[in-house]
């Protein structure tokens, strides 16, 4: 089997995890019958020097004609007089690739691994019972791409806006892939809305009931957003699948993220229909420790993993992969983000060794 790769690292820590990620795929050619070609692209602000673009033609050419794309990070550096459309910039070329491949469906597990618990800022009895939460974000809708948007007015009459907005098709295509990846799981779906306050949030609230009726193998429950925050941190075990909509999912899934105490260890997978897909890891690019050789690189190297197991159909090759950065974890190594008294220290590149050791 032979698969194309986009290969994006990006800026700050990017280049440098993705490196590690790189030796791991390495070792999944050299066990399974697949063979990866990459073509490496710019995008970011590595892309700003040279192509004045955010996201250069050339990346996009590299990542149509790819079979998935490795995103590293975006976010700098950039020089001075870019700053403010360095704003926009760093966000449109994540959002301008969302788009383009039409990656509707976000997959974002967060997960508290045991051997990490001490490091969740949740209360001790809370982060020992663990939890395995995978939030399903719509990513290409909503409020972040709903029309009209914009300012207008002068002075003290300015104004801005934007337009929250959901067909019953986008809500029921990401409310399938939410109880079909129950189904995998824990057979449970919390969907998140505000259907208390917003008009969209009711309509989100009915197509997902009636998506949910196809689904009888699996439980489904309604929950408004600000209450979903604040169960996270309470009792976080009663999530298995968060279902949100673009805005809520960006704001949970980081809070998600959070609480498993570990920025960098946390994945993401961007779906299109079919097997296309775009995986990064959900840490960004760490401009303050960029080039130092300290960044955690699993992230990247789950990001890898989904990327296999989502477009690659290679479920095995990511069980290897989970297997083996768990493994490494439970023998006390931890680079400085995970840090504690008495663990095994150790930088990006000795990281990326020890789980291909264990593979
Ligand atoms: C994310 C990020 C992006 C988002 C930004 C950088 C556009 O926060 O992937 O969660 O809001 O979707
Ligand atoms: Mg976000």
């Amino acid at each position: 089997m032979k698969r194309k790769i986009a290969i994006l690292p990006g800026d700050g820590i990017g280049p440098e995890v993705m490196n590690e990620a790189l030796k791991v795929l390495d070792r999944i050619e050299k066990k399974y019958e697949v063979e990866f070609k990459y073509e490496h692209a710019l995008v970011g602000g590595a892309a700003w020097d040279d192509h004045k673009n955010h996201l250069p033609k050339e990346t996009l050419d590299i990542c149509h004609r790819s079979d998935a794309i490795l995103f590293g990070s975006v976010g700098g550096p950039v020089a001075e007089q870019h700053l403010e459309r360095w704003s926009r910039v760093e966000v449109n070329s994540l959002l301008g690739l969302r788009k383009e491949f039409k990656l509707y469906a976000n997959l974002r597990p967060a997960k508290l691994y045991p051997a990490l618990a001490a490091a969740s800022p949740l209360r001790a009895d809370t982060a020992e019972k663990g939890f395995d939460i995978l939030v399903v974000r719509e990513l290409t809708g909503g409020i972040y791409f709903g029309e009209p948007k914009g300012r207008a007015g002068e002075g003290e009459e300015e104004y801005a806006f934007d337009t929250l907005v959901y067909a019953r098709n986008e809500i029921r295509r990401i409310a399938h892939i939410a109880f079909k990846a129950a189904q995998t799981r824990d057979k449970r779906v919390i969907s998140i809305d505000k259907a208390n306050v917003l008009t969209t949030m009711v309509f989100w609230r009915e197509v997902v009931e009636e998506v949910a009726k196809e689904y009888p193998d699996v439980t489904y429950e309604p929950m408004y957003v600000d209450n979903a925050a604040q169960q996270l941190t309470i009792r976080p075990s009663q999530f298995d699948v968060m279902l949100c909509g673009n805005m809520f999912g960006d704001i949970l899934s980081d809070e998600a993220a959070a609480i498993t105490g570990s920025l960098g260890m946390l994945p993401s997978a961007s779906l299109a229909d079919g097997s296309f897909g775009m995986y990064e890891p959900g840490g960004g690019s760490a401009p303050d420790i960029a080039g130092q050789g300290i960044a955690n690189p699993i992230a990247q190297i789950m990001s890898a993993a989904m990327m296999l197991k989502y477009s690659f159909d290679m479920t095995e090759a990511y069980d290897d992969i989970a297997n083996a950065v768990e493994s490494v974890l439970n023998d006390g190594y931890r680079t400085g983000d995970i840090k504690e008294p008495g663990c095994k220290l150790v930088g990006t590149k000795e990281m990326g060794n020890l789980i291909v050791g264990k593979m």
